[in-house]
């Protein structure tokens, strides 16, 4: 991603229309509930930092159960959205601008716990992934947590494919859809030995390049940086899913990872 598209990209997250959008949904999906379940206990004494908020979906739910709550965004409007949609957030709660990808101000060691929620990550460009991993090693306490989500290199094949749709405008839609699939990313067939990859999938009217993984490839590079006891969880059924069996992930569109640092 070059200079040019990264200014586009925050101008597509700081559109108003975005904006509303991101602003008015509140639920959590299923594997954000398990890593909240897994970690409740721990947050009644944790500093907590979101990154990448958005419009505050996952505020609603950890803000008011973390001991500190710290709501961040490099999109200065996404950050504004949240002051307004939460005016009487805790006295231990701030919203600040942050870019994950260089937290500098933020000093070491302070968090309990980061959270990267909704493929938040895959925005970054693919030079920059790595820089919020170490940037997120170098916040969060030793012992502490790490959450985020990923796209799904295995789901590729299936984006190509048309469904049933009771209503016929959606039904045509993917014909659209599919085309334009093919004109930004070619044959799906192509990224069957790649480990990762960079698509335009549709987000944001296919106006955004979005990263996509192999979750066994994400596991391992995490493991490589350092991150332990790395846990994956299934975006449809929120369930964990062992290790040995990533490479059948195949009908998860993005998969969530916890892991401790
Ligand atoms: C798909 S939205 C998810 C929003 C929210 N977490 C949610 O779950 O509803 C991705 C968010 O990541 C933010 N983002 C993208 N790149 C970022 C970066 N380098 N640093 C911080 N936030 C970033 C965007 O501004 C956007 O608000």
């Amino acid at each position: 991603m070059n200079t040019i598209d990264a200014v586009k990209d925050k101008q597509v997250w700081n559109s108003d229309d975005v904006i509303r959008t991101y602003a008015s949904v509140a639920d959590l999906q299923k594997p954000e509930e398990a890593i909240l379940n897994a970690l409740r206990d721990r947050l009644p004494n944790a500093r907590m930092l979101d990154l990448g908020i958005g419009g505050g979906r996952t505020t609603v739910h950890f803000e008011p159960l973390a001991y500190e709550y710290h709501g961040t965004d490099y999109a200065e409007r996404m950050v504004e959205a949240c002051l307004r949609r939460f005016p009487s957030a805790g006295p231990r709660t701030r919203f600040f601008v942050l870019d994950a990808t260089d937290m500098r101000g933020v000093p070491d060691h302070y968090y309990d716990f980061v959270l990267f929620s909704f493929n938040g990550i895959d925005c970054v460009a693919p030079h920059d992934r790595e820089k919020v991993f170490c940037e997120v090693q170098r916040v969060c306490k030793p012992g502490g947590h790490f959450a985020f989500s990923s796209h799904n290199l295995l789901y590729v094949p299936r984006m190509y494919r048309l469904k049933w749709y009771r209503r016929w405008r959606e039904f045509l839609y993917q014909f659209y859809r599919i085309a334009m699939l093919l004109y930004y990313n070619g044959l799906p067939g192509q990224y069957a030995n790649k480990k990762f990859a960079v698509l335009r999938d549709g987000v944001e009217h296919f106006s955004l390049s979005i990263f996509y993984i192999q979750p066994e490839y994400q596991v391992w590079q995490l493991q490589r940086m350092g991150f332990r006891n790395v846990r994956v969880f299934s975006y449809k059924t929120g369930e964990e899913v062992d290790h040995s069996r990533l490479n059948t992930l195949s009908a998860d569109a993005w998969v969530y990872y916890l892991c401790e640092i």
